[in-house]
Parts: structure tokens; C-alpha cells; sequence
């Protein structure tokens, strides 16, 4: 039983395998967070301590008590304007103009079978999985909010959502509906956060919480952004990647987010995370209700390496369609960097042939096959196969590359349209634009109002008819702008506050219909690399393209942040042609493919233009890639060396702790340096494991504690990978 409801039914307690998450009905019915954190047993009630503190109001209920103050508390889910001035979770404005929100405890239920939330994606579990309800009530607002607690035991998890319904007579604007908020009474707090840009994104920065200020991590750009990942650990300033308790708050959501962290007057530490409010304005007519996005919330005790690998189990198991757990998917060979917008179907054969014979095992069509587009000017929208640049339909050029053993995939940006398309000509009206403004345009593109139905129709109708009329096994599903001029004609005045969600709820119900409609394409999310890396993406998409970046340096630092909130299976990484197209930098081509290996592993090149030895190494890499990749996608995911500037480490071990596989790459060579060791992590210190490249037999605890020593490095960027695998024998090598 993961949830315990004692005292009276006003105590509620969750447990997951390591973690306790409790909160507690107050005499005054004000719902107290008391504890988020390691199990301990014990009613942590005892925590909360009251302070007659100057200029901390009380509750008209509770006026004789100067000590007791919403402005102290750690509140569960915070309202706004009755005396709590630390962030609001809800903010409304009520017929009368009031804007003040003031929850109370009016009941609970417990439930039982996930069902995601409407409209939104969410972590799937199952018919037995356990969860709560707990009601508030603002009677004088007519408000009620239902906070949805979600309990994965084994995963260390609890999934938290809000409901929120109007059950007064009158309509209600909704300007700010967090999915969580979450109060921590004592103790300096640490954020990590992932910022970035396009090329670059989600590298860690680790932050102290200021006193007395505020922390916001966001995105208003319509899409959960290269700039900031809706993803934050909370950590305790010991904590590292080996040891010391973290709190991960992962928003499920793919438009605009905001993660505020704030430490206040007593050093308490609140966190709200949710959609963005600004810009938000959510008009609830009696008896509506609006439902917040999904918050993944995990904690760890062990450090930041044991809370990433609750995150890559659940998102494996519980956010990954179940048709992709697990799955051996194809090694691919993307035309993007190979020819960009200069390839006829010959061209492209001549590509096939070579990547089949190199055993790579499916061919990506990118940008460029559809309308008129041989740049980026023109015809998105117009998703008609360009016949006369191919010199043959879709369906022709996917027999061609089925009959060489190759799989087919094709590239979409379904929620663009280029100005200079047939859809625009016939549909203005379908961008998004405000009334008398010219719309911002980006890479000379506007965005479809996707709230609409007759656009996701649209889409539907064409694409599902390219789907149907050839052999195509996955999509890779675009965005290559920030949305701006999010006013929709399809809304009256006072509902325009709406579309930037509805926006995103027209993008998921259109993935919802595809995906249903065929399940066995693949999609691989996209938006210019990683702009859209979120668990709400990976909900329809089991992986996503991680960075235009192809570069194998940048891509550690890249693939390196991402894995702290994402397991390697979803990160699309390929390998691409020297000098790099971003960066003009020469990587030895063993290097790309241990980096490539670490995400779901590709070519982005044309392999007819390689030489003998290339082609070598690439068979090579493809075998070694198929020889470990029930281990690399299914495995734990270790970070090593968290202080090295000269070198990243990573490792992955089996969940039996049989296998394990060790990637170095050295970005920085030195002369006559160090004897370095990597200290490994994550095998059975008792096992004696064979060291494949040096026939040397240790101990998990001797590799753990000692480490093996760096590889010799020469030359530009090398980089090696040890394959251990664990026998029954001691160390002396007796059986
Ligand atoms: C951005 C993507 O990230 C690239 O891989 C490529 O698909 C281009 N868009 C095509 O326009």
C-alpha cells in the first residue's frame, strides 16, 4: 500500500520505494506540506513550528494566534492576496474584480488505474496504480481545486497535477495555474537548471537560491524551448552526483513553462512549477474546469546519478509508448547533412546503396522533398511529394529503398507554413497573426493556429494520405521557430488569453490522432535539435533529436545535461562528416561514434563519399553498436568524473550488474600528465569482472574504489570504450 490516510483522515502520507511524501489537513483546514523527502516513518508534523513573526498576517479564523501565518506555513498548493506573499500557485480574477484565491481542506479520495489527464499527455501506469485526490475549496471564489497525487513506487515517483473548477454562478479568468507548488521550511537549497540556445542546449548551471529572492527558469516562446528546459533539481548544497539528497521537478508540457524557486524571510524554499502565467488568461464558465499539466517529481538520497536514473526508468517504462519500450530500433542514415536541399531520387539511391552496404539499416528523406521547397523560402504546408525533383512519387522511391533491405523515413514541420505555400494562399487565416500587426516571421515561416480543428483536420487528412501512400516507417516531426503573435480568430476577446495553451493541446491531440491512426511509425520529435525536449514530446515521440549540433565535442557537453533529466534511448545522435558543418572541427571518426553511441545512434553523412577505412570503422561501429545495445538503451546510466575539464566519462551497467560499458573521450590531451584514475560506479563489488580490451580480471569494488586508469591518450579528441563483463570467478581467478 503506498498511501497511508491516518489522524482522523486528515494525515496523507505516500511512500514510494525510498521516498515519503506527506501533507496534513491543519484545525484551521489549511493544507500543510510537511515533508518531501527520504522515508522516515514518522508523522513529520513535528516539523512545523509557528513564530509570531512581524508583519505576518493571520487568518481571520485564526486571528488570536499572531504566531500562525499563511505567510509561514509551507503550504501545499499556495493561493494569492490573503496573506502568503511568497509565489501564488493559483491566481484568478473574480466577477467582482477580486483576485484573491484562499484554499481550504474540503475532502479527499483515493484512486486508483492512471488515466492521463484530459487532453494532456501524462505517465501512463496502469489499472493499479495508486493515487490520490485532495479537494480544496475557496468558497468565497466559488473555486475548487482537485490535486492529483500519483504514487510509482519502484520508480522513486509521484506525479502531481491540479485540477481546477469554477463552481460558482459566474464565469472566472484563471491568470496563473501551477501544476505544483512545494515548500521546504529549513535549509540553504541548491538549483540545477538546463539553459541553452539553438545548438546548445541544456547545460547544467548550478545555482544557491538567493535569500530573500527569486529564481525563474522559463520559456514564452509557445514551445518548452532550447533556452530553458521545464526540468529543475532542487539539491542540497553537499550533494553530488555519488551522494546527498536531490528533488527533480520535471514539468510534462512542450509550450510555455515557469519554474520559480524562491528562498524567503525564514529561509524557506518554495518551488512552483506550471505553465507559464504570463500571457495566460483562462476564462472558467460555471461548472468548467481546467486541467494543469502533468509535474514528475522524484527524490534520491543517493545523489544526482541514482535521481537521472529514476527519471530514464520511469520515461523507459511509464512516458514511452508501450509499443517503443524497449525496442531495437533501426540505425538510420539522415540525408539533412548529407545534401540539405540538393538531392534527386538517384542521388539519394546512391546514398542508400552505400549506407546499406555499411549495414546501416533505414534512409531519412529530410527537408526538402514537398511543394516547391529547394530552400527554406517556400511550401511548407504543402506536404505533396515534389515528384519532379525526385524524379518519381514517394511511393516509387520508398520501393527502391525497401528493395536495397532498407527502411524508409520521411521529415515534417506539421505546425508551419511558409507564406509562399498553396495552404497559405488558400488559408491565411490559419497563421497565427494579431488583427492590424504583421506577424513575426523566422526562417521566413509562420506558425498554424493549431487550437483549430480544421487545421488539425488538415494535418490529419495530409499527412495520414502521405502515411498510406508509401512505405514509410518513421517521421521525424519538426519546429524550427518560436511562436510569436498567439492571437487566434477562432477565439472571441476574452478568450485569446487561451491560445497559447490551446495551441499546444492542438499540437497533442493531432500526435494523439497520428500515433493512433499508425502505430507503427516511429516519430523522433525535432525543433531545430532540441528545442523541444520534454517529457510531454516523449510521450508521442520515443526519441528526439537532441541538437543541430553534431559536433562530438559539444555533443558530450549536450548529451551530458540532457542525460540528467533524459535516458539515452530517447536522445537522437548521430554521427556526422568531418570537418563538422557546425563547428569546422576534425573528430576522429571513432570518437563520433562512442559519443553517437550514447544517444540512439546514426549517421548524418553521405557514406558514398567515404573512404575504404572509413567505411571500415562504420561497419565496425554499427557492429559494436548492435553487440551492446540492449545494455546502452536498457541499462543504469552512470555520469563519472564530474570535476574533469580534460576529459568526459560515462558508463552503463546492466540491471543484472553482469555487463557494463565504459566511454571516455578526452577533450584535452597533455603532455606528460597525470595517471588519472576513473573511478567507475554501479557494479556488484563483490563480482570479478573481465576487462575485455586487457584481459585483466578485478573486482567491482576494486574498479569502483581504485578505478581504472585513463587510457594513454594521443592526438586530437580521442576516445575509447572498455566493455567489462562480470564472471563467477574471485579475482585470483579461481572458479
Ligand atoms: C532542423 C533540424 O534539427 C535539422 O535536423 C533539419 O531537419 C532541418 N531542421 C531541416 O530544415
Amino acid at each position: 500500500m503506498s498511501i497511508r490516510i491516518g489522524e482522523q483522515e486528515r494525515l496523507f502520507s505516500l511512500e514510494t520505494e525510498h521516498t515519503l511524501y506527506q501533507m496534513k489537513a491543519d484545525e484551521t483546514d489549511v493544507l500543510l506540506h510537511l515533508w518531501y523527502g527520504p522515508r522516515t516513518g514518522a508523522d513529520m508534523g513535528y516539523r512545523i513550528r509557528t513564530v509570531n513573526r512581524g508583519f505576518c498576517g493571520n487568518p481571520y479564523e485564526a486571528q488570536e494566534r499572531l504566531d500562525y501565518s499563511l505567510d509561514t506555513l509551507p503550504q501545499e498548493y499556495s493561493g494569492n492576496g490573503v496573506g502568503d506573499y511568497r509565489s501564488a500557485a493559483v491566481q484568478a480574477e473574480h466577477r467582482s474584480g477580486s483576485m484573491s484565491v484562499d484554499w481550504r481542506y474540503a475532502g479527499y479520495r483515493l484512486l486508483k488505474g492512471k488515466e492521463k489527464p484530459a487532453g494532456l499527455p501524462g505517465v501512463r501506469g496502469n489499472a493499479d496504480t495508486e493515487g490520490l485526490e485532495i479537494i480544496l475549496e475557496d468558497k468565497a471564489g466559488g473555486l475548487a481545486a482537485y490535486l492529483a497525487y500519483w504514487v510509482f513506487a519502484e520508480y522513486d515517483v509521484i506525479v502531481r497535477s491540479a485540477r481546477i473548477e469554477n463552481r460558482g454562478e459566474a464565469a472566472v479568468f484563471l491568470t496563473k495555474a501551477a501544476s505544483l507548488c512545494m515548500d521546504f521550511p529549513y535549509g540553504r537549497q541548491e538549483v540545477i537548471h538546463f539553459h541553452g540556445r539553438h545548438a546548445m542546449e541544456r547545460i547544467p548551471e548550478r545555482v544557491p537560491v538567493p535569500a530573500g529572492g527569486r529564481l525563474a527558469f522559463e520559456s514564452r516562446r509557445d514551445m518548452s524551448s532550447h533556452q530553458s528546459n521545464p526540468f529543475i533539481i532542487l539539491t542540497e548544497p553537499d550533494t553530488t552526483e555519488r551522494r546527498g539528497i536531490c528533488r527533480g521537478f520535471m514539468l510534462m508540457y512542450s509550450g510555455n513553462h515557469l519554474e520559480e524557486v524562491s528562498a524567503d524571510q525564514t529561509g524557506s524554499t518554495r518551488v512552483v512549477c506550471g505553465i507559464h502565467p504570463e500571457g495566460f488568461r483562462w476564462k472558467l464558465e460555471p461548472g468548467d474546469s481546467f486541467q494543469t499539466p502533468e509535474v514528475i517529481l522524484s527524490c534520491s538520497e543517493a545523489g544526482l546519478n541514482a535521481l537521472s536514473r529514476n527519471y530514464h526508468r520511469l520515461i523507459r517504462s511509464e512516458v514511452i509508448a508501450p509499443r517503443w519500450r524497449g525496442a531495437k530500433k533501426p540505425v538510420l542514415v539522415n540525408s539533412w547533412e548529407a545534401c540539405y536541399f540538393d538531392f534527386d531520387a538517384e542521388k539519394l539511391m546512391k546514398l542508400a546503396r552505400s549506407a546499406a552496404e555499411l549495414g546501416m539499416e533505414m534512409l531519412v528523406l529530410d527537408d526538402g522533398w514537398f511543394g516547391k521547397r529547394d530552400d527554406d523560402t517556400t511550401s511548407l504546408g504543402d506536404w505533396d511529394c515534389n515528384e519532379k525533383k525526385l524524379g518519381c512519387s514517394l511511393g516509387e522511391l520508398s520501393e527502391r529503398i525497401h528493395s536495397l533491405g532498407l527502411r524508409f523515413g520521411l521529415w515534417f514541420e506539421p505546425e508551419m507554413v511558409s507564406p509562399d505555400s498553396d495552404l497559405y494562399r488558400a488559408h491565411p487565416d490559419w497563421a497565427l497573426a494579431d488583427p492590424g500587426r504583421y506577424p513575426m516571421v523566422a526562417r521566413r515561416q509562420l506558425v498554424l493556429d493549431m487550437g483549430r480543428k480544421e487545421v488539425q483536420d488538415y494535418l490529419f487528412d495530409t499527412l495520414s494520405t502521405i502515411l498510406k501512400g508509401a512505405r514509410i516507417e518513421y517521421v521525424k516531426w519538426d519546429f524550427n521557430r518560436s511562436v510569436a503573435n498567439v492571437w487566434s480568430r477562432a477565439l472571441p476577446e476574452d478568450r485569446q488569453g487561451e491560445a497559447a495553451h490551446r495551441f499546444m493541446l492542438g499540437t497533442y491531440r493531432l500526435l494523439e490522432r497520428l500515433t493512433e491512426a499508425f502505430p507503427e511509425v516511429m516519430i523522433e520529435g525535432c525543433s531545430g535539435g532540441g528545442g523541444r525536449f520534454d517529457a510531454g514530446m516523449l510521450y508521442y515521440c520515443p526519441q528526439i533529436w537532441c541538437s543541430d549540433n553534431t559536433d562530438a565535442v559539444e555533443r558530450l557537453e549536450i548529451q551530458r545535461g540532457t542525460s540528467y533529466g533524459y535516458p539515452p534511448c530517447t536522445m537522437g545522435a548521430h554521427v556526422s562528416a568531418c570537418p563538422n558543418h557546425q563547428t569546422g572541427r576534425t573528430v576522429p571518426l571513432e570518437t563520433r561514434g562512442i559519443v553517437a553511441q550514447a544517444g540512439t545512434f546514426g549517421y548524418e553523412l553521405d557514406p558514398s563519399r567515404m573512404t575504404e577505412a572509413e567505411k571500415k570503422t562504420v561497419k565496425e561501429q554499427i557492429a559494436a553498436f548492435h553487440r551492446h545495445e540492449k545494455l546502452t538503451t536498457g541499462g543504469d546510466w552512470y555520469r563519472l568524473d564530474e570535476t574533469e575539464e580534460d576529459w568526459t566519462s560515462w558508463m552503463v551497467v546492466s540491471p543484472d550488474r553482469n555487463e557494463a560499458l565504459v566511454s571516455v573521450a578526452a577533450t584535452h590531451v597533455r603532455a606528460n600528465g597525470s595517471f588519472p584514475f576513473i573511478r567507475l560506479q554501479g557494479l556488484d563489488p563483490e563480482k570479478v569482472y573481465l576487462r575485455e580490451d586487457t584481459g585483466e580480471r578485478l573486482t567491482g569494488a576494486a574498479l569502483m574504489y581504485g578505478g581504472i586508469p585513463l587510457p594513454q591518450f594521443a592526438g586530437d579528441y580521442p576516445a575509447k570504450q572498455i566493455y567489462l563483463s562480470g564472471g563467477q570467478e574471485d579475482a585470483a581467478g579461481e572458479g
